[in-house]
């Protein structure tokens, strides 16, 4: 009665380094996998508040977090966050079959081997995968998740002080999953798909063989790579070379010079990528080959660049809309969300599908 009982969605924040996205979902009864837009917010980051994946500037971060939850009335205080890079760590595993205890003991001494952290620095989560339908062994296979713990704190003292509880930590590429998955569940549970979000300063890539997790990569590279050497060879301002990569106009600066700087980064995002693609396609069964590309995050918004991954890879790639199975109310929201921002909103949108025990 009157939902009592009902657990409710927590807000998805997602604290990138350029700027901070929120999504409140709230699913719709009766209906499974069924969810409406209830808050969406999103507000920029000052440039040094994040460096490296480490939040420097806490004051900053918790502030924007404050406006973006004022500004867009969210009253929702349990929320869910993720983090990436490389103080975390994702490997999939495979052992024997076990009983739950053993499995614990084995997940210990698997993630003190696998690991390149101190184990006593990390946080070690794990979760059993769903054997492939082709699979005739019975061998467990385990995503094992670290994380350091001083990331941890990092990002949960913000939380903190900007007065939210905390209601899960979660990785980036998880919550981009779970996005894809509500969105696109044809394509997700029965292709080979690989997900690549462009943000400032992360690129993470994901495999996902018909539902099943396959690898997880996070690349170094993002907007933040563009626009630094677009201000380097041109001799132009980091602001001039963020309006550049946006498609908008610089004073004497002509398109082709432009273009020759842009074309070398777009080379080497491909590169990378093209990288992680092969690893996986050597792996360890025969005739793996990715069916399907979905780019997000701020960077696949530059022009063109949706064509040239299309074109290098021969691989069809669509730009992913997080909010393609959500109902929102028009009325409601600016539609900036929908028509411009929606590649942003992935990893928030992810998150708000968790569901809250608070
Ligand atoms: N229209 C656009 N065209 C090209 N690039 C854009 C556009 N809009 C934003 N960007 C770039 O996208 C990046 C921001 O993307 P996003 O919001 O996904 O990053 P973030 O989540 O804050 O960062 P990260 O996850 O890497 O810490 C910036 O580098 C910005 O320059
Ligand atoms: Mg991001």
């Amino acid at each position: 009665m009157l939902g009592i009982g009902q657990p409710k969605q927590a807000v998805g924040l997602d604290i990138g380094s350029h700027s901070i996205k929120a999504v409140e979902l709230k699913a719709v009864r009766g209906k499974e996998d069924s969810f409406l837009l209830k808050k969406i917010g999103y507000e920029l980051l000052p440039p040094d508040a994040i460096v490296e994946g480490t939040i420097i500037d806490s004051a900053a971060v918790v502030e924007t977090i404050k406006i973006i939850f004022d500004e867009n009335k969210i009253s929702n205080k349990n929320v869910a966050i993720s983090i990436s890079g490389n103080s975390v760590i994702i490997k999939k595993i495979s052992l024997p079959s076990m009983e739950s205890e053993e499995l614990a003991e084995s997940i210990i001494w698997e993630a003190k081997h696998n690991i390149p952290y101190p184990y006593e620095e990390t946080n070690v989560d794990y979760a059993v995968l769903r054997p492939p339908d082709y699979s005739e062994d019975r061998n467990l296979d385990i995503l094992l998740v670290a994380a350091k713990k001083d990331k941890i704190a990092n990002y949960s003292n913000v939380i903190n002080q900007a007065r939210k509880n905390l209601d899960a930590i979660e990785v980036d590429v998880f919550a981009l999953q779970n996005a894809l998955e509500l969105n696109y569940p044809e394509i997700f549970n029965n292709k080979t798909i690989s997900i690549i979000n462009l943000g400032a300063n992360i690129t993470n890539v994901i495999i996902v063989e018909k539902g099943i997790p396959q690898l997880f990569r996070d690349l170094s590279i993002g907007g933040s790579f563009f626009t630094e050497n677009l201000s380097k060879d041109l001799s132009i301002s980091f602001d001039d070379a963020e309006k550049l990569i946006k498609g908008l106009p610089v004073q004497n600066i002509q398109a082709d010079q432009f273009k020759t700087v842009l074309n070398m980064s777009i080379q080497n995002l491909i590169d990378e990528t093209e990288k992680t693609f092969s690893f996986y396609e050597a792996g360890e069964k025969t005739g793996r080959k990715i069916d399907f590309v979905f780019l997000s995050g701020g960077l696949s918004k530059l022009k063109d660049l949706r064509s040239n991954f299309e074109q290098k890879f021969n691989i069809k790639t669509e730009i992913l809309n997080p909010f393609k199975r959500i109902e929102y109310d028009e009325k409601k929201f600016d539609s900036i969300y929908f028509d411009e921002l929606y590649t942003l909103f992935g990893v928030a949108t992810g998150l708000a599908l968790r569901k809250t025990e608070k």
